[in-house]
């Protein structure tokens, strides 16, 4: 992660959240946590030269600033927002003359798991007499929240998705207009989504439900991540490589960013020129990723053989004629089975056991039926 960048306010958590991991790599005192200290210290203080308190709050997986939400710190910082969601804490605020001290002991007990030898984080922090940083904890208030176990978490999964389309937008647009943007805010998305696919929570998977026609190739992006990770759970994949394929099933159609808005949208038929400029899409969405500094072979190859097909009845040419990659494969179910399920300028939704059945009984041209079967299960 690029801290570098950031303005102050948005680095605290970054930092907060690197040092606290380090602190499990590095013995107490090595110098990589001690420059982070300094600087972190050093942020907080500039901040508070102007103010009585700096307040970073953590609500329903977000974080805020004062009242500002830090919409791409609350994907890029998820174990800082789960320590304190795990510890109840709701608020930390630091005050005029914080110390380094103060700052490494407060970040050594917000990392501790709770349950880890009967830790107990209220205890020990007012054990600790910490004089400048201050911790609230969530209350329960009648009216909010819900006594439904879970509830608070879809809750807050749900904001999160709506947050994600933001991020994405923004990428998208970026793309668009040819600019660069921080691919940390992609790794953020992924972490997020393999997380919550991994909790084996079903309402995490329901998310891909939340359609909307307006903000389409977003919402399509981040339902064809979800489908495709929980299929990658049913395959066995390792968290690794779920990583690999969630980064490649979110951005498979980074390429249609190229295509005018009015041929993606029509709802008359495609001429010939139309199609053949939607069809280079796979081709486009490969140049794009291919200029990223780090990115996984197998994310690549989503990216140009999602439309490919099992029996390479679709586009574009397979080079040497081999079978896409089995995490192509599994992305073409998953973008087709979205596709079907959503509102479309040329179709009205189907919904879901017709799409399962249409894609199992009318067998869409080279869809792996492997793949369809797990998806149905
Ligand atoms: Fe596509
Ligand atoms: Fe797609």
């Amino acid at each position: 992660m690029s801290l570098g960048l950031l303005n102050k306010e948005k680095k605290i958590p970054a930092l907060l959240m690197t040092i606290g991991k380090n602190m499990g790599l590095y013995p107490d005192g090595h110098p990589e946590i001690a420059s982070l200290v300094d600087e972190l210290h050093e942020d907080i203080s500039s901040l508070l030269s102007g103010r009585e308190r700096l307040t970073y709050s953590f609500r329903d997986g977000q974080i805020f600033f004062e009242e500002e939400i830090l919409i791409e710190e609350s994907f890029s910082c998820i174990e800082l927002t789960s320590w304190c969601e795990a510890k109840n804490i709701d608020r930390v605020i630091f005050l005029p003359q914080v110390d380094r001290e103060e700052i490494i002991r407060f970040i050594s007990l917000l990392r501790i798991k709770p349950g880890a030898d009967d830790f107990d984080f209220s205890a020990e922090f007012k054990l600790a007499g910490f004089a400048h940083i201050e911790v609230k904890k969530l209350i329960a208030v009648s009216g909010k929240g819900t006594d439904k176990p879970g509830e608070d978490e879809r809750q807050g999964d749900i904001k999160k998705y709506e947050l994600a389309t933001v991020v994405i937008s923004d990428i998208f647009d970026k793309t668009r207009k040819a600019e660069t943007f921080d691919q940390s805010k992609v790794d953020g998305i992924v972490d997020w989504l393999v997380k919550g696919v991994l909790s084996k929570d079903s309402s995490f998977g329901a998310l891909t439900s939340l359609k909307n026609f307006d903000d389409y190739t977003c919402r399509h992006s981040i339902n064809v991540a979800i489908l495709s990770l929980n299929l990658g759970l049913k395959l066995g994949l390792r968290e690794e490589q779920l990583v690999w394929l969630g980064t490649g099933a979110l951005l498979h159609d980074i390429g249609k960013m190229h295509v005018p808005i009015k041929i993606l949208n029509k709802s008359n038929k495609l001429t010939r020129k139309e199609w053949e400029i939607i069809k280079a899409h796979p081709v486009e969405t490969l140049r794009i990723l291919s200029g990223w500094a780090s990115i996984e072979k197998s994310a690549l190859a989503i990216g140009y053989e999602h439309h490919m097909g099992c029996d390479l009845s679709g586009y574009p040419e397979s080079p040497g004629g081999t079978r896409p990659h089995v995490f192509s494969r599994l992305v073409q179910v998953a973008d087709v089975y979205d596709g079907l399920t959503s509102e479309r300028a040329y179709h009205t939704p189907f919904s879901l056991a017709e799409a399962q059945n249409y894609m199992l009984n009318e067998v869409e041209k080279g869809l792996d039926q492997t793949m369809v079967k797990l998806l149905v299960d």
